[in-house]
């Protein structure tokens, strides 16, 4: 399927806030999307994203997840990586506001790139965990750099494949609140990440799938694990998806939230490396 065939079988679902009866889904509306809320933090993060999104310098890449559709070589100028493999600002935020409202204090993320997305995490509170795998050692030596140069002690980057961090890095959480799953694009890889995490969850915990409609791999692992029989409610808003485990919900059910209009004008001209 092509990417606006995608983003249709989306948009031929979404729903706006005014249709939605559901309190856990308005309450998602109302704190996770706002992505207005300002935070002293934000500031420092972007400024770091600036830099990099100006640098003029090239770091060695191992290429470990579903690969780029643009770019190839042995090294990558980091001004690229940081234009098209990290999180916007407004998903950045909405992960942000995700671990503020669950309360998610053991957060695990797989693909820490340069670290932003990263620091949004760490950044809600010191009292958080935030242990992040990356298999490019480069990228990983940045993302530790930012941590500490945003002083988020609670921050943890592990360098490795996720073949050999992800168990271990499991077995050292005991449990995960909030995984954010945003390396290795791949129906195959998403669905084994996922098996792996489920034992470690608990009724409150959410996953957040980055780009489940990037292709149709993504979007067959999506639709797969919505319908997972532990899954309670999924809530798609387009540039990533929400898996939740609360039994509270009385039928599974799934949402799919309008984001933003101008979106339908982006299809196809951005597409975020993996
Ligand atoms: C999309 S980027 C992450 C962006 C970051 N979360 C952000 O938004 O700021 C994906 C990262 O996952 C890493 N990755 C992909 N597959 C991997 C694997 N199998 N093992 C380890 N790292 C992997 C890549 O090296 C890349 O840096």
């Amino acid at each position: 399927m092509s990417a606006i065939g995608r983003y249709l079988s989306y948009y031929g679902k979404a729903i706006t806030a005014y249709q939605v009866h559901s309190p856990a889904v308005y309450d998602f509306i109302i704190e996770v999307m706002d992505q207005k809320r300002e935070y002293y933090k934000f500031g420092e993060i972007e400024f770091l994203r600036e830099l990099y999104l100006n640098s003029k310098d090239s770091i060695p890449f191992i290429e470990l997840g579903a690969g780029s559709k643009k770019l190839s070589g042995n090294t990558r100028p980091i001004a690229q990586i940081a234009k098209t493999s990290l999180s916007p600002v407004k998903t950045c935020r909405i992960l942000f506001n995700t671990v503020k409202f669950y309360n998610c204090k053991n957060v695990l993320e797989l693909g820490s790139s340069l670290g932003i997305s990263t620091a949004y995490l760490g950044a809600v509170d010191d009292d958080i965990k935030v242990i992040s795998l990356e298999g490019n050692p480069s990228s990983a030596d940045i993302a530790k750099h930012n941590a500490k140069q945003l002083e988020l002690s609670n921050i943890e980057i592990i360098t490795g494949s996720f073949a050999d961090t992800l168990m271990p890095t499991l077995n050292k959480m005991k449990q995960v609140d909030l995984a954010y799953l945003d390396g290795n694009h791949s129906y195959d890889a998403t669905i084994e990440y996922f098996d792996k995490i489920l034992p470690y969850l608990h009724e409150n915990s959410v996953i957040v799938l980055d780009d489940i409609y990037w292709s149709d791999g993504m979007l067959d692992a999506w639709k797969q694990l919505m319908q997972h029989p532990t899954v309670t409610y999924s809530i798609d808003i387009y540039s990533s998806g929400f898996l939740f485990f609360n039994k509270s919900m009385k039928s599974k059910q799934h949402f799919s939230l309008i984001e933003n209009w101008k979106k339908i004008w982006q299809i196809g001209l951005f597409s975020k490396v993996k």
